[in-house]
């Protein structure tokens, strides 16, 4: 199998895949489970799957990161305009400072609050913060924005994707999809 160097490699599109997957789910999840008048259960179901599936969202982003960082991605497509090569990088760049700061304020709100991450919580992991409503808020008011933050960003990376795969087919959307790598 040989990968052109201006694609990525299998693991950065394997991540990059799964992950996107989780916050596409997780994004929605955290928003319906804070809404009122939807059923406890339901709630309960939500809550369970966004704080653990972030917490896991968290652990792939660093193992994305170390990934990254031994095996640098392809450089922007030289038909690219500068100026979309500079808002391509930005996104990105923003779009892994969110995925790194998301998971660790919704860990500060929910430890800092008191409440259970069943997935630590059954392997043993002791609460990295103290118990401290003040934090938790704090941690809170990060969480939202940044999900705020995060829902746009994807929004216009999702279009920007599509565009080059759907409209433009320049190749920039191959890139980052498994079926080239075969
Ligand atoms: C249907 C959904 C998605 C599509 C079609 C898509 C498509 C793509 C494509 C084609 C690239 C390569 C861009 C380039 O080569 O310049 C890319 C990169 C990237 N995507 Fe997505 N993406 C999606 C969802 C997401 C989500 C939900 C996230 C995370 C919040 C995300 C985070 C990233 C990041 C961080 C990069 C940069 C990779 C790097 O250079 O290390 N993507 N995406
Ligand atoms: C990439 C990972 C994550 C993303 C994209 C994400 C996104 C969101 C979004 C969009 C909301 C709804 C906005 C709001 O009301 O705050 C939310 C709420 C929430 N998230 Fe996350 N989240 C992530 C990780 C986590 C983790 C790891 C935890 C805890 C272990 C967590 C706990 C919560 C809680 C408790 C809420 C309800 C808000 C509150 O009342 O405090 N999140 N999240």
């Amino acid at each position: 199998m040989t990968i052109p160097a201006s694609s990525y490699r299998p693991p950065a599109r394997w991540l990059h895949w799964i992950m996107a997957l989780l916050v596409l789910l997780t994004i929605p999840a955290g928003m319906l489970m804070v809404q009122e008048g939807i059923s406890r259960p339901l709630q309960n179901t939500l809550f369970v799957f966004h704080k653990n599936v972030g917490v896991l969202l968290g652990l792939l982003v660093v193992i994305r990161l170390l990934y990254r960082w031994r095996t640098p991605p392809p450089p922007e497509p030289a038909h690219l305009p500068a100026w979309q090569a500079r808002i391509a990088g930005l996104t990105h760049a923003l779009l892994y400072g969110l995925l790194v700061i998301m998971p660790i304020a919704g860990y500060v709100r929910v430890k800092a609050g008191g409440f259970p991450i069943e997935s630590l919580d059954a392997i043993g992991v002791p609460a990295l913060v103290p118990r401290s409503d003040a934090l938790a808020e704090i941690a809170k008011s990060i969480h939202f924005y940044g999900g705020v933050a995060i829902a746009i960003l994807v929004a216009m990376h999702i279009g920007a994707a599509l565009h080059h795969g759907i409209i433009k087919r320049d190749g920039v959307f191959s890139r980052m999809w498994p079926r080239t790598a075969r």
